[in-house]
């Protein structure tokens, strides 16, 4: 067993390192403020090569896996998690064509995305279907050689930013989680960005509704079989959820280091406070919690990886990096005390940030549920 990182995993973390200290963190409370993506800085963290690194270079992206593609989302959302969710959604979106899309979808969908510049958006969620992902209520109808998508999705991650959309509708809704299928949507026609939310964190990131009116696309746009929209969309899923475990590591890691920071030159009763035990303890359950995080969705992105079935290390890996995220982003502001509370300050921006990550994909609930129903059938096999 091995710890280290390899040579080409420790310079991507530290050019991902190294561009977040200069382009994000010192940007993040303006774009907070102002609740809008930086495109610029998106398309430079593109031509930089943080994005895209997951998809195989022939089709022009970074060649490398999940692993690599989760420690530079760990640097990238140390700076801000509104800025890294941007490419993290964007990254869920593409997952489909990479799990089940052809070798033609691949060419004609991923090559542009990767060679000039363009984000996707992974469009399952609808008012009627959030954590019940399978009521899915948008329809795709087949007329010839052309389907025809009809329907509204909702809390879109770069719902008006996107040039292709990963959609799942249902082909036939008698038949419930089994009528859906995924399909490869290009912005157009009859593709419309409804209302754009307005959220507590991760404000630099885009949220919108998105309407598909009549929208035709090629029979050839079908990802997968007839049919298999839900388990696409699951198993996309379980790849993606170390990106957002990695997600919340660097937001615990960024609340761990201002903490640290602030207690050293913080002086009450005559001494930093940080010489105080009830601080120090404080700062030894935040660094603990920001290690096992590290531990757990590196192991969940490396069973990916290695192509083994991690639903449920994903599910844990999300799960408890989200809920660590919160705890020590609360800690930090404790740690600041009065200070923390104030917009002055970096930390009250982490906790709003935070909470996201236990709500979006899949609320924590959901990760527990996904967690035991593995556990119980693992049992209920072992006995058979
Ligand atoms: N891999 C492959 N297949 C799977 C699977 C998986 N991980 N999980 C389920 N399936 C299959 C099952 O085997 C079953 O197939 P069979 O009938 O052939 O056996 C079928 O799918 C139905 O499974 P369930 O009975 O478990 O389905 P369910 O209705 O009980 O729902 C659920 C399961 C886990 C609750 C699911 O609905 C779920 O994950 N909900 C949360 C949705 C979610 O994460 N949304 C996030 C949206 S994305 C987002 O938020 C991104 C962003 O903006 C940044």
């Amino acid at each position: 067993m091995d710890f280290a990182l390899n040579e080409e995993q420790q310079a991507l973390q530290k050019l991902a390192r190294e561009f977040t200290a200069k382009e994000i963190t010192p940007v993040a409370a303006h774009w907070d403020e102002r609740g809008e993506v930086p495109m610029e800085l998106i398309k430079k963290m593109h031509e930089t090569g943080l994005m895209n690194i997951q998809i195989p270079e022939k089709y022009g992206g970074g060649g490398l896996g999940y692993l690599e593609s989760c420690l530079v989302g760990e640097e990238l959302a140390y700076g801000c998690t509104g800025i890294s969710t941007t490419p993290m959604a964007h990254s869920l979106a593409i997952t489909p064509i990479l799990l089940a899309g052809t070798e033609e979808q691949k060419q004609k969908m991923l090559k542009p995305i990767c060679e000039e510049f363009g984000l996707a958006a992974f469009c399952l969620t609808e008012p009627g279907a959030g954590s019940d992902a399978g009521a899915v209520a948008t329809t795709a109808r087949l007329d010839g050689d052309h389907y025809v998508i009809n329907g509204t999705k909702c809390f879109i991650t770069n719902g008006s930013l996107a040039r292709l959309y990963t959609v799942f509708a249902s082909e036939d809704r008698t038949k419930g989680l089994k009528g859906l299928s995924a399909f490869l949507v290009p912005a157009g026609p009859g593709v419309k960005a409804g209302k754009e939310e307005k959220k507590l964190g991760q404000r630099a990131s885009n949220t919108t509704e998105v309407v598909f009116d009549d929208v035709r696309i090629p029979r050839a746009n079908l990802i997968g079989k007839s049919g298999e929209g839900f388990k696409i969309a699951m198993m996309t899923l379980d790849n993606a959820r170390a990106a957002c475990a990695a997600a919340a590591t660097g937001l615990s890691r960024r609340a761990l280091d201002e903490a640290v920071r602030y207690s050293n030159e913080r002086v009450q009763f005559g001494q930093p406070i940080s010489a105080q035990q009830a601080i120090q303890f404080i700062l030894a359950d935040m660094a603990m919690k920001v290690e096992t995080s590290r531990l757990m969705y590196l192991q969940a992105a490396w069973m990916t990886d290695q192509k083994m079935k991690q639903t449920v290390q994903s599910a844990m890996a999300k799960c408890l990096c989200a809920d660590t995220a919160m705890d020590v982003s609360t800690m930090a502001i404790q740690v600041f005390g009065g200070y923390g509370y104030m917009k002055d300050y970096p930390v009250e921006k982490l906790m709003r940030d935070a909470k996201l990550m236990q709500i979006y994909e899949g609320t924590n609930q959901i990760q527990r549920v996904v967690i035991g129903r593995g556990l119980t059938a693992a049992a209920s096999r072992s006995k058979g």
